[in-house]
C-alpha cells in the first residue's frame, strides 16, 4: 500500500499516448502528465486507419512521446511501468510493448500489461473515484459494449454492437454526406441545425437483451439520401434534417439499451460511459436521463479521459499493481484479448 508513481504507455490504435499518474492511498489519484500524439493527418484521404502508417508513426513517435511524459522528471520518479498489451493492431501494440520491457529492464523497474478495454473500463475510478461495481457503456469508433464492472480484472459484458461501432457509423455518415472527419463532431454540428423528419430504422430496438446493431443504420442513410437527391445534389436543409434523424436513432437505440443493461447489471453504484461518442451532447444527455430514471449517479469522464489517453493505462497499472499482479519480460502483444 505504498504510494506509486506509474508511466502508462498506449499505442493500440491511432494515438502515441504517455502519461505518468501518482496514487497515495486514501488520496484521490493525480494525473501529472497526460501526453497524446494523433495520427488523424497521417491517415487522411484513407478512408480509415491504415495499419503499416499507424505502426510506423507510433516506433517513432513512441519515444518522444514518453519524454514528453516524464516532463524532464526522469525514471528516477517511475515506480512502475504500464502498457497496452492488447488488442489492438499488433504493430503498434508491439512497439509500445517493446518500449516498456526495454524501460523495465534498463530502469529495474516492475513491468504491468494492460488490457485496453480494461482501461476504459477503471477510468471512472480515476476521475469520479467510483466504488465497485459499476456499470459501463464504452462507445467509440471501435468499441461498443456494456460492462458490469465488479473488480479490477473482473468484468461481465451484457452486450454489445453485432456489427459496426457507432462511431464508425458517425463517421461513415459525415463521409456520405460530404461532412469532415472526424465524422462525429460534425454531424452533431449539422443535427443540431435540423428536424429529425426523416424516417431511419431502429435496429434491434425490439429484441432481447442488450445487443446493438448500426450497420443498416447506414445503409438506410444512404438509401434516404438518394431518396431526397435523386440527382445527386442535397440541399443544406436535408442534410440537417438527415443528421438529426441519424442522431436521433443511434440515441434512441443506446438509451434503450440502456435501460435494459441497468436492469440487467443489478444493483450498481453508478451508470459510466466513456469513447468518443460519449462527448455527443445529445447522446451524453440522454444517457445522463437514463441514469436519473433509474435512480442511479451518472459519470462521464472528461472527453480527453474517454478517448484513448496514457493515464488511464497508468492507472490500470496501478489497480493491477495493487492487487499484486504484475508482468515480467516475457509479456506478449496480443492482437485480440477479449476482456
Ligand atoms: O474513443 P475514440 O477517440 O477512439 C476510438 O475509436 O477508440 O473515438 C473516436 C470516435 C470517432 O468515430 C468519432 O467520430 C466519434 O468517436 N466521436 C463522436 C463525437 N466526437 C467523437 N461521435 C458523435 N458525436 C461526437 N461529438
Ligand atoms: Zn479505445
Amino acid at each position: 500500500n505504498a504510494p506509486l508513481t506509474v508511466l502508462g504507455i498506449e499505442a493500440s490504435c491511432d494515438d502515441t499516448a504517455a502519461a505518468l499518474v501518482r496514487h497515495v492511498p486514501g488520496a484521490a489519484p493525480v494525473i501529472l502528465s497526460n501526453v497524446v500524439a494523433g495520427q488523424d493527418a497521417l491517415h487522411e484521404g484513407f478512408g480509415g486507419v491504415v495499419p503499416e502508417i499507424a505502426a510506423r508513426a507510433h516506433a517513432e513517435a513512441l519515444d518522444l512521446t514518453v519524454e514528453k511524459a516524464l516532463e524532464g522528471r526522469g525514471l528516477r520518479v517511475v515506480d512502475a511501468v504500464a502498457v497496452t498489451a492488447g488488442p489492438g493492431l499488433i504493430g503498434g501494440v508491439v512497439a509500445g510493448v517493446m518500449l516498456a520491457k526495454g524501460i523495465a529492464a534498463g530502469a529495474g523497474l516492475p513491468l504491468v500489461g494492460v488490457n485496453h478495454l480494461a482501461g476504459h473500463a477503471l477510468t471512472p475510478r480515476l476521475t469520479d473515484g467510483l466504488s465497485f461495481p459499476y456499470l459501463m457503456l464504452l462507445v467509440s469508433g471501435g468499441h461498443c459494449q456494456f460492462l458490469l464492472v465488479r473488480g479490477e480484472g473482473d468484468h461481465r459484458r451484457l452486450g454489445g454492437t453485432i456489427d459496426d461501432a457507432p462511431g464508425e457509423a458517425f463517421d461513415k455518415t459525415a463521409r456520405l454526406l460530404g461532412l469532415p472527419m472526424p465524422g462525429g463532431p460534425a454531424v452533431e454540428r449539422e443535427a443540431a441545425r435540423g428536424t429529425p423528419r426523416i424516417a431511419l430504422p431502429r435496429p434491434l430496438l425490439g429484441r432481447e437483451g442488450c445487443d446493438l446493431s448500426f450497420s443498416g443504420l447506414k445503409t438506410a442513410v444512404l438509401r434516404a439520401r438518394g431518396d431526397l437527391a435523386p440527382d445527386g445534389a442535397l440541399r443544406e436543409g436535408d442534410r440537417a434534417d438527415l443528421c438529426a434523424s441519424f442522431q436521433a436513432a443511434v440515441t434512441e437505440v443506446l438509451a434503450e439499451k440502456s435501460r435494459r443493461a441497468l436492469r440487467a447489471a443489478g444493483p450498481v453504484t453508478a451508470f459510466a460511459v466513456a469513447g468518443g461518442v460519449a462527448a455527443n451532447g445529445a447522446i451524453r444527455a440522454a444517457l445522463e436521463g437514463v441514469a436519473a430514471e433509474a435512480g442511479t449517479p451518472f459519470a462521464a469522464p472528461p472527453p480527453p479521459l474517454c478517448t484513448d489517453n496514457g493515464a488511464m493505462i497508468a492507472w490500470a497499472g496501478i489497480e493491477a499493481l495493487r492487487q499484486g499482479r504484475r508482468d515480467d519480460l516475457t509479456l506478449a502483444a496480443r492482437p485480440r484479448w477479449p476482456l
